[in-house]
């Protein structure tokens, strides 16, 4: 028996193999343009289905882990056919490879599926949409739960060790390391969630036999996009002042971000206790992580 991880090369589908690998499971991960040089990867393009299909065939795996997603907000916004091709019809292609071969598949989704009016939300909040990117991931999500052996995660600005060095704590260290300023939006609220404590809730979610769902995954605090990046500039010893706040309207970006976002995790937090950290311990464990 094996688990097989689509989007091995990204920022939570490294973590998730690392954990899973840590705990001894037998892993199959892919990459689609980003193969890294450090760990044996397939390659695999979500939007081929008779790829997908082949795959599944070939490993049988026990769990289906997607972590695959276009997640440029932005390109999202550009080039909605993109968005659609691999946010939802990719999606498609695996969830009908899973409910083929029995696996069980695990879908990673985003507060970006609200409007961000009103949160932290919980499960059972309607989505609203207000972004290319959130409508997708929400009709992405109505495939998975078609699904009977499926669960959905949600998660929020997810931060960690990774290869690609995409991620935001990533970026604003390299940034501030160079003496740059860096401004960040001082009105998103949202909860900052460290990628391994994701990784390990996903893997306990996913081998609960009688778990099915949409579940919350995100780190324990909410502060604004700001506080975050102050706070991250303060545990690797940077010059926090280099961090500036701005408004959101202020970047100009394609497309509309949720501003009182976050999700509420005390249902996760009730299976799991203590998995989920705060936003200064998640940033302690990838200072020393780092250095
Ligand atoms: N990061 C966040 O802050 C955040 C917040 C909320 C929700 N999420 C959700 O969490 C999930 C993972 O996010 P992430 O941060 O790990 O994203 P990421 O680092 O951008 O990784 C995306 C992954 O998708 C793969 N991919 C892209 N197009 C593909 C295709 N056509 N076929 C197969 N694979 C493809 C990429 O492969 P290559 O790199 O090899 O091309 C990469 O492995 C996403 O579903 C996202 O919506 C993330």
């Amino acid at each position: 028996m094996r688990d097989l991880v689509i989007g091995a090369s990204g920022q939570v589908g490294g973590a998730l193999v690392d954990h899973l690998n840590k705990t001894g499971v037998n892993t199959v991960g892919t990459y689609f343009l980003h193969n890294p040089p450090h760990f044996p990867l397939r390659s695999l393009d979500i939007t081929a289905s008779g790829a997908v299909q082949a795959l599944l065939e070939e490993l049988c795996p026990r769990h289906v882990y997607l972590p695959s997603s276009y997640t440029n907000v932005d390109g999202c916004e550009e080039d909605p056919e993109r968005s659609y091709l691999v946010n939802v019809t990719g999606v498609k292609n695996v969830v009908e490879a899973c409910r083929r071969l029995g696996s069980k598949l695990i879908y990673f989704s985003s507060d970006y599926v609200f409007d961000g009016k009103n949160g932290p939300y919980g499960e059972t909040a309607p989505p609203s949409p207000i972004s290319v990117y959130g409508r997708h991931k929400v009709e992405a999500e109505e495939l998975v739960s078609s699904l009977s052996d499926s669960l959905i995660l949600r998660t929020t600005v997810v931060y960690g060790r990774e290869w690609q060095g995409k991620n935001f704590v990533v970026r604003l260290v390299k940034t501030l390391l160079d003496g740059k300023t860096m401004s960040v939006p001082d009105d998103q609220v949202g909860n900052p969630t460290f990628a391994p404590s994701l990784a390990e809730v996903a893997v306990g979610l996913a081998q609960q036999a009688d778990c099915s769902g949409v579940f919350n995954a995100a780190g324990k605090d909410r502060v604004s996009r700001y506080e975050f990046a102050r706070e991250a500039a303060y545990v690797f010893g940077l010059d926090t002042e280099l961090v500036r706040p701005v408004s959101t309207e202020s970047l100009k970006q394609k497309a509309l971000r949720p501003l009182s976002g976050g999700l509420l995790i005390d249902r996760v937090e009730k299976l799991f206790p203590g998995i989920l950290v705060g936003y200064r311990e998640g940033l302690k464990i990838l200072h020393r992580q780092l250095t």
